[in-house]
């Protein structure tokens, strides 16, 4: 699955303001060993690294276009490395991830195993959007059940792997995390027009769609995808809601 920096990076104010809430859950100390999984183009791994005086923060991601950006931000004590979140290993005082989680498949499985991966009293902290339930994200299933689409597709149809707010608060309490944080937050986009919330997607839940369809189904598919944008949005500004899930957690008693 081919990422696009600048597309993703073109939305940059709103995309970046969800870190805001999710490094404010951090518990900030000193000489940490911290892994941002998903790490993408690597400036909010450079940030959160500011964040953690005398810490080795690890920034990970299995796109090499991303990691391309990343890489010259590297720093004593600020890394990155081209390796996917399925196949984190060793051991962190924090484990970070900042909208990357919902591209991992089955979390009641993988919030268990990164726990894991936590020192005692090291913390998880992540954000994933929930947003897939909004008529902009069904509108591409719906595009995607259609000819010649269906069929180009095998089908296939992408479906969310993230958990509801009350689910992780028990994976987070089951695999004995306490000082447990979990909300829901709407943030609340204004996006230009239909144009730019198709721009918005194809930074992010439109690449495995794209990345399944050949040229000309792939423009004809994008096509067909604003059209029903331009329905629902026939002018502008649009009002763009998108809800996200915050967690965070310190494994064994550790507290916030
Ligand atoms: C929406 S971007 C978020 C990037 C960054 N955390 C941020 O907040 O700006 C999602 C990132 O997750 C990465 N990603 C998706 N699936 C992954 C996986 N299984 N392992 C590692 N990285 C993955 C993508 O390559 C992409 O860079």
């Amino acid at each position: 699955m081919a990422w696009n920096p600048e597309l993703y990076g073109k939305f940059k104010k709103e995309r970046f303001a969800p870190f805001e809430d999710l490094s404010g859950l951090v518990n900030v100390r000193d000489g940490l060993d911290v892994v941002d999984l998903g790490c993408g183009a690597g400036e909010l791994t450079g940030r959160l690294s500011d964040m953690l005086p005398d810490s080795r923060v690890l920034g990970i991601d299995s796109s090499p276009e991303m990691l391309k950006q990343a890489a010259p931000r590297t720093r004593p004590g600020l890394d990155f490395k081209l390796l996917p979140i399925e196949d984190v290993s060793g051991k962190w005082d924090l484990i970070f991830s900042n909208a990357a989680l919902q591209w991992v498949p089955d979390h009641k499985k993988l919030v268990p195993r990164l726990i894991s991966h936590l020192r005692p009293g090291g913390q998880i902290a992540v954000q994933v959007p929930s947003n897939h339930s909004h008529i902009t994200q069904l509108l591409i299933q719906e595009t995607a059940g259609e000819e010649p689409f269906r069929s180009a597709l095998g089908g296939w149809l992408r479906h969310s792997s993230v958990l509801n707010i009350t689910e992780y608060a028990e994976l987070l309490h089951v695999n004995r995390c306490s000082g447990i944080t979990i909300f829901e937050k709407v943030f609340p986009h204004i996006l230009e027009n239909a144009g730019s919330v198709l721009d918005w997607l194809s930074g992010t839940m439109l690449i495995p769609y794209f990345s399944r369809l050949q040229s000309p189904l792939k423009e004809a598919f994008r096509d067909a995808y604003l059209k029903k944008l331009e329905k629902l949005y026939p002018g502008g500004p649009v009002f763009y809601p998108f809800r996200r899930i915050f967690f965070s957690g310190f494994r064994d008693g550790g507290s916030a």
